[in-house]
């Protein structure tokens, strides 16, 4: 294969205008700068009192913190984003900021948040989802939406979880928006193999799972979890090759059932769990050549981009340009739509690709 790479446009350049795939994007773990500025503007015009100062809650994003930290932002967060209104405005905002980073499909997931007296849990999916509908007809983009189930709310939470999503499936209106669940939450709290029998319950509904794996070392939990064989996309994945402290037992079976790993780099080594970039699991991965997704996990919190994603995988591990574009192109794999979308969207990433390589000479 050529190594694509082209005089005319930076790596830089090339990475943003790169039809791109998101399969990793936490709704509230995505807010911008400004869109955090908005809400905490609304709040002070609700005449809410005892707030993050604002420099305060801007100025940590982006820092190095442990993985316990992580969580104690995610929860600033959530406080600022406790009514309809802020949901409608975080969900498009986030889609626009996708839109502009030319992501053209993208899977977002939330977790549904009761907050007595001002949003049922209903209300708050039924808010994202509207929204995505609205800016699905304004830009060049598709969402799709994951109900994320949080290992730290316990069992009963996630049974809440499934009938919600089961409730938006089958309504015409929303049909097909909520493509799967997520299971994510603080690694350390609770044991992934009791949520096992909602799991089962939720793929023979008819849901495709996407589950935070190994995102710190944890074999036992693990190898359950993929011995199931329930697990569509891993979250992370971090601790499962040989090479960066798992085992050969899990490499084995994730290659057998062919799960697609979603890969965080930002995210990874801004909360800890991985040391540095040269170390990612990413290469083991890539040596097998394993089905990968770049995605971004956090982009507010972790102050970070799809196109940055992508051009930090390309220095650190030498990829060239048209490497990028393989990526992008087989991401579309690993997406969680039905065979004849997963078909259009293919064929339309490849038409974008193709323009892109006679607009800029650049050879893909
Ligand atoms: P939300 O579900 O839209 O509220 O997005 C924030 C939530 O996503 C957090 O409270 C966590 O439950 C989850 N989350 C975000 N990043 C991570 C991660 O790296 N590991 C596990 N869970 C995460
Ligand atoms: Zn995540």
């Amino acid at each position: 294969m050529d190594t694509g790479n082209s005089e005319s446009v930076d790596m830089k350049t090339f990475c943003k205008m790169l039809p791109k795939i998101e399969l990793h994007a936490h709704l509230n773990g995505s807010l911008s700068d400004a869109t955090i500025l908005r809400l905490l503007q609304d709040k002070r015009s609700a005449g809410a009192v005892d707030l993050p100062d604002s420099a305060e809650v801007v100025i940590k994003r982006g820092h190095n913190r442990t993985l316990e930290d992580c969580f104690t932002v995610f929860g600033i967060i959530h406080c600022l984003t406790d009514n309809v209104s802020a949901i409608e405005t975080i969900t498009r905002d986030v889609i626009q900021d996708f839109v502009a980073e030319n992501v053209r499909y993208l899977e977002l997931r939330t977790t549904p948040k009761v907050i007595p007296e001002k949003m049922t849990k209903e209300q708050y999916i039924e808010t994202v989802l509207n929204v995505m509908v609205e800016e699905m007809q304004r830009s060049d983009i598709i969402v799709r939406l994951l109900l994320s189930i949080d290992r730290a709310r316990g069992v009963g939470d996630a049974w809440d979880t499934l009938k919600i999503a089961k409730k938006y499936k089958n309504t015409n209106k929303y049909k097909d928006l909520v493509c799967g669940l997520d299971v994510s939450g603080n690694p350390n709290a609770g044991n992934l193999c009791e949520y096992l029998p909602v799991l089962q319950e939720a793929k023979e509904s008819g849901f495709k799972l996407a589950v935070h794996l190994a995102e710190i070392p944890n074999d036992s939990e693990t190898l359950a979890i993929l011995k199931s064989k329930l697990v569509d996309r891993i979250g992370h994945g971090s601790y499962i090759h040989p090479g960066s402290n798992g085992s050969h037992e899990m490499l084995q079976i994730v290659k057998q059932q062919s799960i697609p790993i979603e890969i965080c780099i930002s995210s990874n080594i801004m909360s800890g769990t991985v040391k540095n970039i040269a170390d990612h699991h990413f290469k083991h991965w890539r040596n097998e050549g394993h089905p990968l997704i770049i995605c971004t996990d956090d982009k507010g919190v972790f102050n970070t981009s799809l196109s940055e994603e992508f051009l930090m995988c390309a220095e650190a591990f030498k990829l060239s340009m048209s490497d990028l574009a393989t990526l992008s192109l087989t991401a579309v794999e690993s997406t969680f739509l039905a065979k004849e979308e997963k078909n259009l969207l293919h064929l339309s990433v490849q038409k974008e690709l193709q323009d892109l390589k006679e607009k800029t000479g650049i050879l893909l």
